[in-house]
C-alpha cells in the first residue's frame, strides 16, 4: 500500500451496461477517464460498438497509436506547431486522426501546417452546447460556437480550403452529461436540475439538428456526429443525427457518477491506504490518501472511505497529502496494518497517483495492469 486497482468483474458489468444503453450508436472511449493502455484495449476488444478512442492531447494521441489504436479524435483543440505535424504525418502514414476546431482561426493555424507539407487534414467543429437561462449559464465554456450562422462561417472557410476536410461534428452537452440530479439529502437541488436539463435537452436536440441540417445543405457529407458524456448516453441516443456517443467515466464509475436517475453503474476502480496509528479508540489514520480530483474545487471533488463500510472523513483535515483520520462506526475493529479501500471523485485522474492497477476477479489478483504514468506518460 498504497495501491490502486480495477475490480474486473465490476467493469466488464459496467462495459456491458454501457453497450446496452448506446441503443444503436457506436461508443467513443474518452480515454481521459481511463488512463491505461490495458484497460483501454479490455474496453475496445470486448464488443463491436466501441469505436475508436476520444483522447486529450496530441502527445497522447502518438503514444495511442504506438500502442496499436487508431480512429482518434482529439477531444481538444491543440495548437503546438511539431505536435499537430507529428499526427498529420501519422495521418498521411494511414491513420485515422481528426483535429478539434471550433474558430477559423484554429482551420487556417491547421491548414497552414497541412499545406506545408502537402497533407489534407481532418477535422471536426465544436458546438457549444450549453442552455442560457436568465441569469444561469447552465453548461461549460468551451467553444464559440452556438448556432447555425456562426458555424456556417467556419464550415464554408474549410469548404474553400484544399488542405482541411470537415468529418466530423461534436457537442458536448456538460451540464447533462456531468451534472448529478439524485444526489440524497438534495430533494429541491435535484428538482430543479433534473427540470433545468429536461428543458435543456430539448434545446440541445434543435441545436445539433439545426447545425447538421445546415452542413448537410452545404452539400458537406459528415463522417460521424459525435454527442455526450456517461450520463447523457439517455438523452443523446435518442438523437437521430448523432452517430457516436463519447463515453469514459462510467467504466470505472467514481464518486462523482453514483447519484444520477438514469443509470447507476458499479464501483470498478479505487485505492488502498494503509492504517498506521490510531488517535482514539474509534479513529483510525491512514499512511496518505489525498488524491482530490480537479474541477471547482467542492466536497464532491474529495475521494470517499469506500471499504470497510461506514468510515467517515473529518472535515477539517479531509483526505490528506500524507495523513488521512477517519471516524470509525461503532463495533468496527480495525489494526495497524490494516488497508482502507478509498473511490476517487472522478475516473481517470487516479491512473495519475498510481504506476499499475491490480486487476481483480473475485478475490483474486489476475494481472497488473500499468497506467499512463506506470509507462512513464504525463499528458496532462
Ligand atoms: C469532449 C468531451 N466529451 C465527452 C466527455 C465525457 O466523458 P465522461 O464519460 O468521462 O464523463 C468529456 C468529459 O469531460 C468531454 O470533455
Amino acid at each position: 500500500m498504497p495501491f490502486a486497482y480495477v475490480n474486473l468483474d465490476l467493469l466488464d458489468a459496467n462495459i456491458r451496461a454501457i453497450v446496452s444503453a448506446a441503443g444503436d450508436k457506436k461508443v467513443r472511449v474518452a480515454s481521459k477517464s481511463i488512463r491505461s493502455i490495458a484497460v483501454l484495449r479490455r474496453i475496445i476488444n470486448s464488443d463491436e460498438v466501441f469505436q475508436g478512442v476520444m483522447c486529450y492531447t496530441a502527445r497522447e494521441a502518438d503514444f495511442l497509436i504506438q500502442n496499436g489504436f487508431d480512429d482518434l479524435l482529439l477531444g481538444y483543440p491543440m495548437w503546438d506547431k511539431s505536435e499537430i505535424t507529428n499526427l498529420l504525418r501519422a495521418a498521411d502514414r494511414g491513420h485515422m486522426i481528426v483535429f478539434m476546431v471550433d474558430s477559423i482561426q484554429h482551420v487556417e493555424h491547421i491548414e497552414k501546417l497541412a499545406a506545408t507539407l502537402g497533407i489534407q487534414a481532418a477535422v471536426c467543429l465544436d458546438i457549444d452546447m450549453s442552455t442560457n437561462y436568465p441569469g444561469l449559464h447552465f453548461g461549460i465554456w468551451r467553444s464559440p460556437v452556438t448556432c447555425w450562422s456562426q458555424a456556417r462561417l467556419i464550415v464554408e472557410r474549410m469548404m474553400q480550403s484544399k488542405w482541411v476536410r470537415l468529418e466530423g461534428v461534436m457537442g458536448y452537452e456538460a451540464q447533462i452529461a456531468g451534472v448529478a440530479d439524485h444526489v440524497a439529502g438534495q430533494w429541491l437541488k435535484n428538482r430543479l436540475i433534473h427540470q433545468l436539463k429536461r428543458r435543456s435537452i430539448r434545446e440541445v436536440m434543435k441545436r445539433r439538428e439545426e447545425i447538421l441540417q445546415g452542413i448537410q445543405a452545404l452539400g458537406v457529407e459528415l463522417r460521424f456526429v459525435n454527442a455526450g458524456g456517461t450520463g447523457s448516453m439517455d438523452s443523446s441516443r435518442l438523437e437521430r443525427g448523432v452517430t457516436e456517443i463519447t463515453v469514459g467515466s462510467g467504466f470505472y464509475s467514481p464518486t462523482l457518477f453514483d447519484h444520477y436517475t438514469g443509470f447507476q453503474y458499479l464501483p470498478a476502480a479505487g485505492y488502498a491506504v494503509e492504517i498506521v496509528r490510531k488517535p482514539r479508540v474509534d479513529m483510525v489514520t491512514c499512511l496518505g490518501g489525498g488524491y482530490t480530483a480537479s474541477g471547482g474545487a467542492g466536497i464532491d471533488k474529495v475521494p470517499q472511505p469506500y471499504l470497510p463500510e461506514g468510515l467517515k472523513l473529518i472535515s477539517l483535515e479531509g483526505a490528506g497529502e500524507v495523513q488521512t483520520p477517519l471516524r470509525c462506526p461503532s463495533g468496527l475493529q480495525l489494526a495497524l496494518g490494516d488497508p482502507i479501500f478509498f473511490r476517487h471523485a472522478k475516473a481517470g485522474e487516479l491512473c495519475e497517483r498510481f504506476a499499475k492497477l491490480y486487476a481483480i476477479s473475485g478475490e483474486v489478483i489476475v494481472d497488473e495492469y500499468l497506467t499512463y504514468r506506470g509507462e512513464g506518460e504525463c499528458f496532462l
